[in-house]
């Protein structure tokens, strides 16, 4: 069983991954840390993120025992990620490792922005959670100022639009949503209703496929 999960930064996917892989016992992957780990450590090389040669053997060298780091979270590496995310070959060679954490028994879900479209287009279920941006800017706002990182709200706003505009408007893998994905919009839902949602739709699309 592969749950695909994509959208947007602060959508909540990452937390809904999280408790849907709880809630059907499967395994998680956090598709996004993969690019912001090239980012890290295309930067612990002190090179510059648009070295194509760099960030494919950045990619190529990912020590996935390395993926939590809590640096990682950072809202800085998040920046470079998106921007590492859009070379190709960075891509390419992180595509293997997510097919096959995708093929483990009994179910794998995998959240980030082309789950559904290249990683896994044979997802059993493909879900792309969407909120209105300033909510989604709100609540990563209040994320990092939860965590003491000197941010505003004004700021984290600007970034997202500026990310949402880079993820969708590459060439390559672009965050778009799948034909047959289904849409939750978490706008005005907080987690517990967003999982409640989100299981509903899983359990009915499963039960459509028995
Ligand atoms: O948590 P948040 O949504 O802010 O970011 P993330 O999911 O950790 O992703 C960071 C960046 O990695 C995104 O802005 C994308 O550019 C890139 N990414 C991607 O291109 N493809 C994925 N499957 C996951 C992330």
């Amino acid at each position: 069983m592969i749950i695909a999960i994509d959208g947007p930064a602060a959508s909540g996917k990452g937390t809904l991954a999280r408790r849907i892989a709880a809630h059907f016992g499967y395994q998680c992957l956090d598709t996004g840390l993969l690019y912001r780990a090239v980012a890290r450590d295309l930067r612990a090389a002190e090179q510059p993120l648009d070295n194509v040669e760099a960030a494919e053997w950045a990619a190529r060298s990912l020590d996935p025992a390395t993926l939590d780091d809590i640096g990682l979270r950072h809202p800085g590496v998040g920046e470079a990620a998106s921007v590492v995310a859009k070379i190709p070959q960075v891509r390419a060679a992180l595509l293997a490792f997510q097919r096959d954490f995708a093929a483990q028994e009994p179910g794998a879900v995998l959240d980030g922005r082309d789950i559904g479209t290249v990683v896994c287009p044979n997802a059993d279920v493909k879900l792309f959670i969407n909120a209105d941006v300033e909510v989604r800017a709100r609540r990563r706002f209040e994320e990092l100022s939860g965590r003491g990182e000197p941010v505003t709200y004004d700021r984290v706003l600007e970034t997202i639009k500026a990310r949402d505009a880079r993820d969708s408007g590459r060439a390559d893998a672009p965050m778009s949503i799948a034909a047959d994905a289904l849409l939750l919009d978490t706008t005005n839902l907080d987690i517990e209703a967003a999982f409640d949602a989100a299981v509903g739709l899983i359990k009915r699309k499963i039960g459509q496929q028995d």
